[in-house]
């Protein structure tokens, strides 16, 4: 695994942090690794932080436990789930020889259903970690840790607009994320039409390295990403809204018919997913801009500006499957909290 620098280690500290990192949407789309070790994206990607999904995180370090202790929604956690989180401490620390944690975390949306709990999760630990194991790493860095636990989180990092940007290192040093914009650039919002809250059969890592090993079209995929992400980045900046949703729609169905042309084919949709995208399409018909994105899950995520909202809402809910919709906008940077007091999103 990556080696941090950890020259500046001011030492363990005692007592517990709370940390609160927003989950984040993919408008150009990760999908792939370019290597396994590390946790290595094969693409660039772009996304938006949303303030109404999130994770808080609370962090103990104990030196008299024997293993770390992982209690996800309020239900303690074991097995591979616990190893994944235990290798991230033992990353973060450079060491194995390391306090044992008591972890505290609740996600304020179903987990492992398409809503990019690891991305807020592991934004949550890593700046948490950063601070009782007294790392004192800068965002950059802090988004490289984030990244090894998993590649969405290194963008959970920062609000509004971000990048993570592809290396060519070994090392990961510049597999970083960083902002393009922050949460005050444009009052767009996200809708998450909840079609399940079921955890997924397949897990994003799994279903990368499936398509990466067995999709004919592979290859284009990779090539591709550049110009997307280029033409996304210039319409961000424009607030050219036609633009980023036609560039979301496209990487969205880019990746998911990517996926689809695995061995075995990889579907994350439901019947209520697909009848979202035409009542999201016929919205469109309608003159009511309105684009949509999916990740790895069944939940349709509609991007639209404020004014759109309320019609938008009303047609999605009349889909039969749809259980809620979650309003977000654009959310704040990860951040250390109080946990006695309110969460700013
Ligand atoms: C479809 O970040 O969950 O949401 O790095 O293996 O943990 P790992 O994958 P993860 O993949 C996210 C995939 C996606 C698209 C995206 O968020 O860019």
């Amino acid at each position: 695994m990556e080696n941090l620098n950890h020259s500046n280690i001011e030492g363990y500290r005692s007592g517990s942090v709370t940390a609160v990192a927003h989950s984040n949407i993919a408008l150009v789309k990760y999908w792939g690794k370019r290597a396994v070790q590390n946790n290595l994206p094969a693409v660039g990607s772009i996304s938006l932080t949303l303030d109404a999904l999130y994770s808080k995180t609370n962090l103990e370090l104990k030196d008299r436990l024997d293993q770390d202790i992982f209690v996800l929604n309020e239900k303690e956690v074991e097995g591979k789930q616990l190893r994944r989180i235990s290798d991230f401490l033992d990353l973060a620390a450079g060491t194995k020889d390391r306090p044992k944690a008591h972890i505290e975390s609740e996600n304020n949306f179903p987990t492992g259903a398409g809503l990019a709990s690891s991305a807020s999760g592991f934004a949550a630990l890593a700046l948490a970690v950063n601070d009782r194991f007294g790392l004192n790493l800068d965002r950059i860095s802090l988004s490289a840790l984030a990244r090894q636990g998993s590649g969405s989180a290194a963008r959970s990092l920062y609000g509004g607009f971000c990048e993570m940007k592809l290396g060519t290192k070994e090392d990961g040093s510049e597999d970083v994320a960083i902002q393009l914009h922050d949460q005050s650039h444009w009052d767009v919002r996200l809708l998450v039409a909840v079609t399940s809250t079921q955890k997924k059969e397949l897990g994003s890592t799994e279903g990368m390295n499936r398509t990466a090993q067995t999709a004919p079209f592979y290859d284009e995929w990779i090539a591709s990403q550049p110009t997307d992400l280029e033409e996304m980045k210039k319409a961000l900046s424009a607030r050219d809204f036609e633009k980023v949703g036609e560039l979301t729609e496209h990487s969205c169905f880019k990746m998911h018919g990517l996926a689809l042309a695995a061995r075995p084919p990889i579907l994350y949709w439901n019947a209520a997913t697909t009848e979202t995208i035409h009542r999201v399409w016929k919205l469109r018909q309608n003159g009511i801009q309105a684009y949509l994105t999916i990740d790895a899950g069944p939940q349709v995520k509609i991007l639209c500006l404020p004014e759109s909202v309320e019609t938008i809402k009303e047609a999605v809910l009349g889909v039969k499957g749809v259980e809620h919709i979650i309003e977000a906008k654009p959310g704040t940077a990860a951040h250390i909290v109080d946990p006695e007091k309110e969460i700013i999103l």
